[in-house]
């Protein structure tokens, strides 16, 4: 049996984003039922689940998967948390575990533990027998959330009525945006990108177009551009609540980037001030942080890349090295309790996980395993076959350059 449901979006409400936001505390998980009395407003699930302890789940999750077997792979994104983590049969980066689902033909069931999108592009890379599970179906993206189809189409719109015969646009969309998005790639010559693989497709929309409308994250497709020479001054920011995106035909025409205006509430977080502190603190600090923060953050940094970048960094780097990490909590926690030898801390002092990511509490992979067991499919995610199609020539487009 499979449960069919209509996917809400419910946004980060103020007392979300900073409930569970720490400074010297571990970030443990409670019972599910401590956790929605911090004010947040998650997928409803039966109640036996929202009163087990952290130890009780732990122990009924690793027999449910037991039971499983190899009909079922779940995977773990790097920010989640490590009472998810411990039970991912592959952790990684959104590019890595993609590429991972479409590999794994003999898994019956893939347990997205990630966020929609990434829920929604395994559905696309992975075969019809298979079905993609995403344990709190109100896990959502809100930096995703910031591009909706009908607002990016009408700014399609227009860019190909100012810009039509002046040259044309490529679109480019980061994985972390929904599937029509990416099939709007697909269908208008479009590639979709990763933090990992941006400068490649830049270099490939250039061979086949004079601009890039890049989506939905400003702050990647800007640290990309100027990365390879692009000024700043011939970047425009769109902003979709106003006509032209804000600007005049003009500005468009002279505009070799056109940005959305989407950023990561995460990683805008991070500052040069912080960074500043570090090196006085630590004169041979590396610090490293994700492209989705700030350019003058990125500038001020030492290196940066995508959460696999990062781990991999710091994890082939000699004992003794120092890193401050500019990225989601639970991976810097995490890479710091595996680099015994090594100094690792978040730049911020006050560190917040993804909002989005965190609603994957152990209680809900736990009630999908059960699900499973008993022959009911909880919270499969699925890509209408038109918009799957379109995307994934997105998709396959950036498989076939990196
Ligand atoms: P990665 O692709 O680097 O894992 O990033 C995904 C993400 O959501 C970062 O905020
Ligand atoms: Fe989205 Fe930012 Fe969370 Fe990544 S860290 S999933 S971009 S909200």
């Amino acid at each position: 049996m499979v449960i069919k449901l209509k996917i809400p979006t419910i946004p980060i409400t103020e007392i979300e984003q900073s409930a569970f936001c720490q400074t010297d505390e571990e970030l443990a998980s409670k019972t599910l039922a401590e956790e929605f009395s911090a004010g947040v407003r998650w997928q409803k699930l039966p109640v036996e689940y929202m009163r087990m302890s952290p130890e009780e789940l732990r122990q009924r999750i690793t027999s449910a998967r037991a039971k499983l077997g190899d009909t079922a792979v779940i995977l773990g994104h790097h920010y989640q948390r490590d009472e998810i983590i411990e039970f991912a049969d592959v952790r990684g980066d959104s590019f890595k575990l993609s590429q991972y689902a479409a590999t794994q033909g003999q898994s019956q069931h893939i347990i997205f533990c990630g966020v929609h999108f990434m829920a929604e592009t395994a559905n696309i890379l992975s075969e019809p027998h298979q079905k993609v599970i995403l344990p709190n179906i109100t896990a959502g993206c809100s930096m995703a959330d910031m591009a909706q189809i009908d607002d990016v189409m009408d700014c399609w719109d227009d860019l190909e009525r100012v810009l039509g015969d002046k040259g044309g646009v490529v679109p480019i969309t980061y994985m972390n945006s929904t599937a029509a998005i990416k099939a709007l790639c697909g269908r208008n010559n479009g590639i979709v990108c990763t933090s990992s693989n941006a400068p490649a497709t830049f270099d490939w929309a250039f061979e086949r177009g004079q601009r890039v409308l890049f989506l939905p994250d400003q702050h990647l497709g800007r640290n990309t551009a100027v990365k390879m020479g692009i000024g700043v001054d011939e970047m425009v920011v769109w902003n979709p609540f106003k006509e032209l995106g804000g600007h005049t035909e003009e500005e468009l025409i002279n505009a070799k980037m056109i940005l959305w205006q989407g950023h990561c509430s995460v990683h805008t977080r991070f500052t040069v001030d912080q960074i500043e502190k570090a090196r006085e603190t630590y004169p041979d600090i590396h610090v490293v942080v994700h492209p989705e923060c700030t350019m003058e953050v990125v500038n001020a940094a030492d290196s940066h890349g995508s959460t696999e970048y990062i781990l991999k960094t710091i994890s082939e780097a000699p004992a003794g090295s120092k890193f401050a990490v500019g990225t989601e909590v639970s991976l810097v926690n995490r890479i710091a309790a595996e680099n015994p030898d090594k100094t690792v801390f978040c730049l911020d002092p006050v560190v917040c996980p993804c909002s989005t990511m965190y609603r994957i509490h152990p209680a809900y992979l736990s009630w999908v395993l059960d699900g499973l067991n008993e022959g009911v499919v909880v919270n499969e995610i699925t890509v209408p076959d038109d918009i799957a199609e379109q995307a994934k020539i997105a998709l396959d487009r950036m498989l076939a350059i990196v």
